[in-house]
């Protein structure tokens, strides 16, 4: 275990490298320094082979409660137009395996913002999904008015975003913000296994399955189904594919090497 100043970085286990949110005095709100570490340690595990998935978690009882407003408060209309912040999310953004979300508690603001950075999302029963900007007097600035009306529809992301009004997780597993609700205790480890589960799968497929899906949201359907042919295209190159169909037919494993 690797303890950064705002995040624990796990050893990585069955291909999944686990990063706990750690500022529970401040129920993880994100600051900088915070943004920075997470930015930093997913670019390294980008690169890393042995990494094939990334858990996110707060932990067992808050996921993020925003950007730190306390931070926030310090700047002035040009210290936000030159925010670092920005790069940091198109960095979390771009990072090409997959994010699992492990949420338990509140995943409100910047919090419900970084879980819709992620790809897949398990919550506690107990989890609350809000973009609460509007109380503040701000809106959303991470991708909330955007990644929100994507993923739950017009009506409620209006409802979420002019209202500041939370949802539960079965609410939020209703409208497709995320995939699965289970009991707080178990929240982290079905994370874990669902992340598990997919390194143990063809990393070069899983990446760009991972970046044809994401592509869904704002391309046309044609651009769509043409970039998915080529990825595709590009697996029928990959010895992984030939490993994966050898093993069907050998009515056997396949042992997968990214190849
Ligand atoms: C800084 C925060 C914080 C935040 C909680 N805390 N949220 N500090 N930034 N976003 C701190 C509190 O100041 C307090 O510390 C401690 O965490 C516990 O919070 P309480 O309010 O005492 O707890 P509770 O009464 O249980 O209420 C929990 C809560 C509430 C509902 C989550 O704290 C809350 O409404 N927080 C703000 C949520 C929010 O507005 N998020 C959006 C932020 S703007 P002390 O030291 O006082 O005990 C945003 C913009 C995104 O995210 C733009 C792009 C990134």
């Amino acid at each position: 275990m690797q303890e950064l100043q705002d995040i624990l970085v796990s050893e990585i286990a069955n291909g999944v490298l686990t990063l706990t949110l750690n500022r529970p005095a401040a129920f993880n709100a994100l600051r900088n320094q915070l943004l920075s570490e997470l930015a930093d340690t997913l670019d390294a595990a980008a690169i890393n082979d042995d990494v094939k998935a990334v858990l996110v978690t707060g932990g067992d009882s808050v996921f993020a409660a925003g950007a730190d407003i306390k931070e926030m408060a310090s700047l002035d209309m040009v210290g936000v137009m030159n925010d670092i912040r920005p790069t940091y999310w198109k960095r979390i953004a771009a990072f090409p395996k997959p994010l699992i979300a492990a949420v338990n508690g509140y995943a409100l603001g910047g919090g419900c913002e970084l879980m819709m950075h992620c790809d897949i999302v398990i919550a506690g029963d107990n989890a609350q999904f809000g973009q609460p900007e509007i109380n503040l007097g701000i809106i959303p600035g991470a991708g909330g008015t955007q990644r929100l009306i994507k993923a739950v529809g017009k009506s409620m992301a209006m409802q979420m975003v002019l209202s500041g009004a939370f949802i539960s997780a079965s609410q939020a597993r209703d409208f497709g913000l995320i995939s699965e609700v289970v009991i707080p205790e178990r929240t982290i480890d079905r994370a874990r296994e669902v992340a598990s589960l997919i390194a143990r799968k063809p990393p070069i497929a899983v990446r760009l399955a991972k970046e044809v899906l994401l592509k869904a949201f704002d391309t046309s359907l044609d651009s769509g189904l043409n970039l998915e042919r080529k990825a595709f295209t590009l697996l029928a190159a990959t010895e992984d594919r030939n490993e994966g169909i050898a093993a069907f037919t050998e009515k056997r494993k396949p042992n997968f090497k990214g190849k």
